[in-house]
């Protein structure tokens, strides 16, 4: 059976890949675990000295994979998600991101728990929640519109448009661009830069950068954006959008109330 996460470990790099191309890296519940686990696992394990997250093919991650979130019936289904969640933004490892094409939802929001983003000429970037029905998740209210300001935050979340590899370089989402061909290697090199480094002093610096009052203010956010987003999953209008995607039509909430 194909593993939808690939993890290897070696020379102090923990290396994630999501890999289910087939449906442009779509991430399900169980993704979700595997990723926790992974990102759990090297918190406590001191061999892994940095970790890097990619995609295959030509996708990142197109988000949370849509025939779930229309099986979410019950808060308890999203347990994995929020797992995720905690273990991303609590790592004490430093994260590096290799976006290495479309990343959408939760493939946007993750990147602002990464200490580094590098991403592929080609990439895109998406936040489509509102136009689905749902509202940001992954503390991204609160830490979008800090890295890049309310308003350009606003235009991202309210309209949901594409935007491409540069405008994320400008708005300061990610470090730098490069070639979808090189970037896999960029991504090695830096990580193996990191990995030699003195790794108490790194992750100090990291915790830092963070702050103790500013993870608790990303903690709170997380659990009010939580609440919302799962009365939102079960609202008719995020029904209605959901199920129009997978049938491939235009979404109507013109008879919802
Ligand atoms: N959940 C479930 N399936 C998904 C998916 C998702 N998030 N994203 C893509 N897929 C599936 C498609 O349904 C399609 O499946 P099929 O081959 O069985 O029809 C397959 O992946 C390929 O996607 P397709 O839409 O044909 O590729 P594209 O290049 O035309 O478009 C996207 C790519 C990502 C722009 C488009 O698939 C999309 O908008 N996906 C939904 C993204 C989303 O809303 N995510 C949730 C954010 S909160």
């Amino acid at each position: 059976m194909t593993q939808h996460v690939v993890i290897s470990d070696a020379s102090g790099v923990l290396r994630i890949r999501i890999n289910r191309p087939e449906k442009k890296n779509a991430l399900t519940r169980k993704m979700y675990q595997t990723l926790a686990e992974a990102i759990e696992r090297s918190d406590v394990d001191p061999a892994i000295r940095v970790i890097t997250i990619s995609g295959t093919g030509d996708a990142f991650t197109s988000g949370n994979d849509l025939v779930d979130f229309l099986d979410s019936q019950s808060p308890e289904a999203d347990r994995s998600t929020m797992r995720f969640l905690a273990a991303i933004s609590r790592a004490c490892k430093p994260l590096l991101a290799g976006v290495n094409g479309l990343a959408v939802g939760i493939g946007v929001t993750m990147l602002l728990h990464c200490d580094l983003v590098y991403a592929a000429e080609e990439a895109t970037f998406q936040l489509p929640f509102v136009n689905l029905g749902l509202v940001p998740e992954a503390a991204s209210s609160l830490l979008l519109p800090r890295l890049i300001g309310h308003h350009r935050a606003a235009e991202l979340f309210f309209f949901g448009n594409k935007f491409d590899a540069q405008a994320a370089h400008r708005m300061g989402l990610v470090n730098a661009v490069k070639s979808r061909s090189s970037l896999e290697a960029v991504l090695d090199e830096l990580a193996a830069g990191l990995a030699a480094k003195p790794p108490a002093a790194l992750q100090i610096t990291k915790k830092l950068l963070k702050g103790a009052a500013f993870d608790a203010a990303v903690s709170a956010q997380l659990d009010e954006e939580q609440t919302h987003f799962e009365r939102q999953l079960r609202s008719p209008e995020a029904r209605e959008a959901m199920e129009a995607f997978l049938q491939k039509r235009t979404p109507d909430f013109s008879r919802i109330s």
